[in-house]
């Protein structure tokens, strides 16, 4: 493939990519070890949200790293990893106005084209290994038919009008999170992530699964990347990265 991976494993067919690279990061996978399938038949969303993958005509595929020392406590910067070296390659090598939604979704003219699911693996309090999880919808016949998303979708060729090789496309992705996870712990890592952020100054609504919410203006996201919100009432919080989702309003 021609980028620096430990190991491959493909599948035609399997429940969830996520799943089978957390059994393998436990079984001792080395960094950088990739899990990619056609289909998944249990695909896992944030919020325990099913994810479809159409066989053909999507990208699925887990990434395990094994974090430095100084990585360990920046948990919350993977998924943005992911999502920032796809924006880059979308807007570089596919001239795609890509943006991130806070935290990990990839957006073309604020429709998801891209999903992110990140988990850690722990050994005690360590943490020894991270999975970046990573759905694309590549071809139309990607799109969830209406009622089984509750957000607008695209998906890359129809943005496009190209025909795109799916692995042309994921090898660029992987070159450019191999690039971006050693920048991890530097301020450009941070500002290359709110440069792509989406819905800078819009009025947005921020739910947690607890019911609770949060309505104001999206300023941006703070250096550990919660995201900075201006209240009504003219009062800065700082939502940090969980079971939350963002609603533009
Ligand atoms: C989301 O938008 O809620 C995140 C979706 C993440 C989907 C990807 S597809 C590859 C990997 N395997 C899974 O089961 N989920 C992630």
């Amino acid at each position: 493939m021609g980028v620096p991976l430990a190991e491959i494993r493909y599948f035609e067919e399997i429940g969830s990519t996520n799943d089978i690279a957390l059994q393998w990061v436990e079984q001792g996978a080395a960094d950088a070890s990739l899990v990619v399938a056609d289909t998944q038949t249990q695909g896992r969303g944030r919020m325990q949200r099913k994810w479809i993958t159409t066989p053909g005509a999507a990208l699925a595929f887990s990434l395990v790293l094994r974090p430095e020392q100084d990585q360990k406590d920046r948990m919350q910067f993977y998924s943005p990893l992911g999502a920032l070296a796809i924006c880059q390659v979308l807007r570089e090598k596919y001239q795609l106005d890509a943006q991130i939604k806070w935290p990990n979704d990839v957006l073309i003219k604020r429709r998801k084209t891209c999903g992110i699911l990140t988990e850690a693996y722990w050994l005690g309090q360590e943490i020894c290994g991270v999975v970046i999880g990573i759905g694309i919808n590549i071809a139309p016949e990607s799109i969830p038919r209406d009622g089984e998303v509750l957000y607008p979708v695209t998906c890359l060729e129809n943005e496009t009008g190209l025909k795109i090789d799916r692995w042309v496309f994921l090898k660029e992705i992987l070159d450019s999170i191999l690039i971006w996870r050693q920048r991890l712990c530097e301020p450009i890592f941070f500002e290359a992530w709110q440069k792509n952020l989406a819905f800078v100054g819009a009025m947005v609504r921020i739910g947690g699964d607890s019911g609770s919410q949060i309505t104001g203006q999206l300023l941006g996201i703070t250096t550990d990347g919660s995201l900075r919100i201006l209240q009504n009432d003219r009062q800065e919080v700082a939502v940090k990265v969980g079971d939350v989702h963002l609603r533009v309003q």
